[in-house]
């Protein structure tokens, strides 16, 4: 664009453009970018001395100069724009790669394996589906429906308060909850499935208790459910004794006791004799010989009619029982904390 009659300011505003372009390019951060730019572009540069001296140029002059001043003003701004994009995404670049952990560093790595709860479900579940159960799943947030009411609960039940609840903040106030139980999932399966079921449910539990050596808020529970037709009591106590040969061993024995459930009548608890004594009495079992399961029953009509089952062709029951007490007892483990604060070094013995 130079031409020999032209101003020698715009010879000289020319060639900064030239010289914008390699001095931009040799910046090699952000901060020499900034120095590059107040050189080109502030107080002492070609650009504003170009601009102070227009007032005294005659018409013609000034609108040559005045001209070139803007484009030049906007060719350098433009690099040093694109400059600063690049610059900008190289920084952010280098902080990435300064962040990422070097994993290969550590060593040796130490493999991990399942948390003692969760080795023991899935030998309950394999042990269950050995005897021809399936395995079924449900919710952990839960209605009051399927929690409570369909498990012959009725809102205002008093046999509710053997349950102490966390609701959710969700919908119309006590309507939605974390399940107390696993016993909602009997309810899913029979409304999604015709009977015969011969089904377990295992999974994590939630109740308002304060957490001490022998109660969490959480914990986990597995759940039995059997109907067909002509199910009675004494193949609840049969299902519950080959269980429990199988999986605490030959010698171990079951018994039940009467007990109260909404959702099971005749309702009884699922007791086995003391692992550790065997029977005799020692200090896990409190000098009685047995250790308490959980609880189990007929499966009552009442929820049949939830469900929309027929009371007079199926019949069935259902149990339930905690997980973590009877692995921690087994493991010699004897606060239940310890198994949901996360300590390796606990973690890692089992
Ligand atoms: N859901 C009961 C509880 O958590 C246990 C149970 C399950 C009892 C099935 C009877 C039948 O206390």
């Amino acid at each position: 664009m130079t031409n020999s009659d032209a101003h020698p300011l715009v010879a000289r505003l020319d060639a900064l453009v030239s010289q914008a372009a390699s001095a931009v390019a040799a910046a090699v951060d952000l901060d020499s970018l900034h120095a590059v730019e107040i050189e080109l572009t502030g107080k002492r540069s070609v650009l504003v001395e170009a601009k102070k001296q227009l007032g005294g140029f005659d018409p013609d002059e000034r609108r040559e100069v005045g001209q070139r001043v803007n484009v030049v003003r906007s060719a350098v701004a433009e690099l040093v724009e694109s400059r600063r994009a690049e610059l900008a995404a190289m920084e952010r670049r280098r902080q990435l790669d300064a962040d990422r952990l070097d994993l290969t560093e550590r060593e040796p790595v130490r493999a991990g394996h399942l948390h003692l709860v969760t080795q023991a479900r899935d030998h309950l579940e394999d042990v269950f589906v050995g005897m021809g159960f399936t395995v079924a799943e449900g919710p952990e947030v839960e209605t009051d429906f399927y929690n409570f009411e369909a498990l012959n609960l009725p809102a205002s039940h008093p046999a509710r308060g053997m349950w102490d609840t966390f609701y959710v903040e969700l919908g119309e106030p006590g309507t939605v909850l974390l399940r107390t139980h696993t016993s909602p999932v009997q309810i899913r399966v029979m409304e999604a499935t015709e009977p015969p079921i011969y089904s377990i449910m295992p999974g994590r539990v939630y109740r308002r208790d304060t957490a001490d050596a022998t109660h969490t808020p959480v914990f986990h529970q597995i759940e039995g459910l059997v109907i067909d037709k002509g199910i009675s009591f004494a193949d609840l106590a049969g299902t519950l004794d080959a269980f429990t040969r199988a999986y605490f061993g030959r010698q171990v024995q079951s018994r039940l006791r009467p007990s109260y459930f909404p959702f099971t009548e005749p309702s009884a608890e699922y007791d086995i004799s003391c692992v550790f004594c065997g029977g005799a009495g020692c200090r896990s079992c409190g000098g009685t010989g047995w250790l308490e399961l959980g609880g189990c029953g007929m499966v009552h009509p009442n929820v049949f009619a939830a469900v929309g089952y027929d009371p007079e062709v199926w019949t069935g029951f259902a149990f339930g029982f905690g997980i973590d007490r009877m692995t921690a007892q087994r493991s010699g483990v004897d606060d239940l904390r310890d198994l949901f604060t996360n300590d390796v070094r606990f973690l890692e013995q089992f």
